[in-house]
């Protein structure tokens, strides 16, 4: 479980009710809870968007989508029920910092959800919580009960005449529902594989109607931005990434955990500052900036801003906001083996070229990091995952392929070592340490 951590360079906005009893909905309400989603229901749907968007608020689950766009293209007029669906089936390796708002500040989702609701016009949300987080749901329940016992939720919430249900839901512990197309298909009590887009879901999304799916990173920083208001939010972050982000930064570092820090800051400061360094003295060797799937940056590559444009200037992707940090003891060929390992086990077998690409990784960097491959084998890994890009129903074949791409790319000199018999040398490395 990540434990709470803090530091000085962080500006707690979506974590500030972390660790003050928040999800006891008195604390909530003395903690300015529930005032945002007031604020909503007086002054309507289109302040609420127009907040939103001056925000400047990027999805919180990884692709950065703007979030009061997303809400925009909602239709006014829908024939269907329009939903909201709270993507909480953080699954992603490296990513922990869903888990602490549950754990935390379950009001501030509950709140969240509602004023997306407000904001579409929708009567209904569902909080979808990943098969692991089972033990959460019970947080969420409780919360979700005590919000209905206040008038929050129900019939005539805040004696509004707006009626607005909230229902929870866990998966069964599959990664390939957090894409939100499969979580949609696992909630309607169907089996979790992604649907083909368009339609996206804003259009037609859960029980074919209307539906904002979000990260619940990005719909609990909701009442927060109609709070201090979207421009004074934006201004925390840097130019087309308003706000901060929990950045869960995790591996080999002095103080691992999630620390809240403004989009744009800097990488590596956030590695040897925030988070303390190397531990041991040693070598750093290579950081994946944004979830498994990201590409991996070399030691050189690290004094980059943590918004979505600059990590992409940089070659990578800003993702979940999960920060891998890899210090010099770790086999390249190994990290790239257990990453794809986690795609393969996780592939819904949907698609071939994922299924069969995720397979044939995982086989090919198995016999390779075992010594079994030639120089031509290194290629045959490279153009497999370049293969499988954009041919896949829903990124995880991406997700897969790409970091593949970035290791084999940067340690190639890596992969190389373990060729013709050779193995692994990092394997005798620690065996001699056994010894
Ligand atoms: P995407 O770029 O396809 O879509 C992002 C969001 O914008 C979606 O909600 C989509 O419906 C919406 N959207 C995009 N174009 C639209 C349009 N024209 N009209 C209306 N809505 C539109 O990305 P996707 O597949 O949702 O997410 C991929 C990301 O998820 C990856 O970059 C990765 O970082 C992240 N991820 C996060 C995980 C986690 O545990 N947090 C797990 C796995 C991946």
């Amino acid at each position: 479980m990540p434990r709470l951590v803090s530091h000085p360079d962080e500006v707690k906005i979506i974590s500030r009710r972390f660790g003050q009893g928040a999800a006891e909905i008195d604390r909530y309400i003395e903690l300015d809870g529930y005032k945002a989603a007031q604020a909503a229901i007086e002054k309507g749907p289109e302040w609420i968007i127009a907040e939103m968007k001056a925000s400047g608020l990027r999805g919180r689950g990884g692709a950065g989508f703007p979030t009061g766009m997303k809400w925009s293209f909602v239709p006014k007029q829908s024939e269907k029920p329009k939903y909201v669906l709270v993507n909480g089936d953080e699954s992603e390796p490296g990513t922990c910092k869903d888990h602490l708002i549950f754990l935390h500040d379950p009001h501030a989702v509950i709140e969240g959800t509602l004023i997306a609701g407000l904001a579409i016009g929708a009567k209904m949300g569902f909080i979808y919580l990943r098969g692991e987080y089972r033990y959460l749901l019970k947080i969420m329940e409780k919360a979700v009960a005590d919000a209905y016992a206040k008038g929050f939720l129900g019939k005539n919430i805040f004696g509004s005449g707006i009626d607005f249900e909230v229902v929870t839901q866990t998966g069964a512990g599959a990664y390939e529902v957090g894409e939100e197309s499969a979580l949609m298909e696992s909630l309607e009590g169907k089996r979790g594989v992604p649907r083909i887009k368009p339609p996206f879901p804003a259009v037609v999304g859960l029980y074919g109607g209307p539906t904002v799916i979000n990260n619940a990173e990005t719909i609990a920083t909701a009442p927060h931005i109609l709070l201090m208001g979207g421009e004074a939010y934006a201004k925390v972050g840097t130019e087309r990434n308003g706000g901060t982000r929990l950045f869960g930064i995790s591996g080999h570092v002095e103080r691992p955990g999630v620390y809240e820090l403004p989009m744009g800051f800097n990488l590596k400061r956030a590695i040897y500052e925030v988070a303390g360094g190397i531990p041991g003295g040693k070598k750093l060797k290579a950081v994946v900036p944004g979830g498994s799937s990201t590409p991996v940056l070399l030691p050189e590559e690290i004094d980059v801003g943590l918004d979505f444009d600059q990590m992409a200037k940089a070659g990578t992707m800003l993702g979940s906001g999960g920060v891998v940090v890899i210090d010099e003891s770790v086999c390249m060929v190994e990290f790239a083996l257990r990453t794809i390992k986690f795609y393969q086990h996780e592939s819904c077998g949907w698609c071939i070229p994922c299924r069969e690409g995720t397979d044939w990784l995982k086989k090919s960097i198995t016999r390779l990091h075992a010594g079994g491959a030639v120089d031509k084998d290194i290629d045959n890994i490279r153009y497999l995952a370049e293969n499988m890009m954009g041919r896949t129903f829903c990124p995880l074949g991406d997700a897969a392929a790409m970091p593949t791409i970035g290791f084999v790319k940067k340690f190639r000199h890596e992969f190389e070592e373990h060729l013709n018999g050779k193995g692994c040398p990092y394997e005798h490395q620690r065996e001699a340490v056994l010894v």
